[in-house]
């Protein structure tokens, strides 16, 4: 159950039975979610969704969608790692596919979970202490979704499937952060590079220097972050630097919040003003642990800093599902 100040938006049964209707029936057209043939009839079917639906996915910094259901028995186990996922839980591929191309459109990386579009977020042993979705033991630091890269997702859409045990993702949004003016300035400079994390192990390989980006930066609409503190290498930074990082990371624990997703919500966050994580949990590895499906849009509904062009981005492409 979510907590704290976020908005929760119901979604009316029209709504939900509308999406459900067209989830199946592009299953049953194409049989696999990750069918291109499905891919390329996702953006005329999401065209047809209601203006409920369309509604509900306004634009917010966060905010969780609520009403689908999700048949717990039905689902099958919790695959023990994303590439045993297979067509595990595809309906919901699909309805995150729609939703998300209500919103903007989905992105995909090469690298990254066999290039799909929609990715399976389970605990899996031997990487429980990692800093990616696979990892569970320890704190996943507050983070901005593939910071590393100029063609980072504009939104992140988390559904969940099975969360038995309650554990929060945690949200913080820079909107309302309290920042000293000075420190907004120096955080504003290119100082030090945000590195590939361990999800992407071709992109940690890249051979090019690692462009220094800015943490803060001015969109039109007030302060934006690109913010990834496991994978910014602090040390490398002046003093006057590294204290005002830690001064931001002081403030975004101060304001973050804790949600605990429940089946069938979906969490929609704003990946240039919220930063996420998730608390640290025991997993269960017996085929009930968490488990979330993540999609990843580019929305288009804010412009960059331009510099942001010129980054080699690791060499890692990134796929729109409406090329
Ligand atoms: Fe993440």
């Amino acid at each position: 159950m979510p907590t704290g100040v976020i908005s929760v938006r119901p979604l009316t049964p029209d709504s939900v039975s509308a999406l459900l209707t067209a989830a199946r029936s592009l299953l049953d057209a194409f049989g696999s979610a990750t069918h291109p043939g499905l891919l390329a009839r996702v953006p005329d079917v999401a065209a047809a969704l209601d203006d409920d639906l369309r509604h509900a996915c306004r634009p917010a910094d966060l905010f969780v969608l609520r009403g689908l259901p999700v048949d717990d028995a039905a689902l099958g186990p919790t695959p023990l790692h994303w590439s045993r996922a297979g067509d595990a839980g595809s309906l919901y591929d699909v309805v995150l596919l729609l939703i998300s191309t209500v919103m903007g459109t989905p992105i995909a990386w090469p690298g990254q979970q066999d290039g799909r579009f929609v990715h399976n977020i389970v605990p899996s042993p031997g990487h429980e202490e990692e800093q990616t979705g696979a990892g569970s033991s320890v704190l996943l630091s507050p983070h901005t979704e593939d910071a590393f890269h100029p063609g980072r997702a504009q939104l992140l859409v988390l559904g969940c499937l099975r969360n038995h045990d309650a554990i929060a993702t945690t949200a913080a949004s820079i909107r309302r952060a309290r920042l000293d003016p000075a420190d907004v300035e120096t955080l504003s400079r290119p100082v030090l590079p945000i590195l590939p994390d361990d999800a992407y192990a071709e992109a940690q390989a890249y051979g090019g220097a690692p462009p220094p980006v800015p943490t803060l930066w001015p969109a039109p609409d007030g302060p934006a972050l690109r913010f990834d503190p496991a994978y910014t290498p602090l040390e490398e930074a002046p003093e006057e630097h590294r204290a005002a990082y830690r001064r931001l990371e002081d403030e975004l624990s101060r304001v973050s919040v804790s949600v605990s997703l429940a089946p069938g919500e979906v969490l929609v966050i704003d990946n240039d003003l919220v930063v996420h994580g998730r608390v640290p949990f025991r997993a269960r590895y017996d085929g009930t642990d968490r488990w979330l499906k993540r999609a990843s849009v580019r929305a288009g509904h804010r412009a960059r800093p331009p510099a942001e062009r010129s980054e080699h981005g690791y060499g890692q492409a990134v796929v729109e599902a409406s090329a």
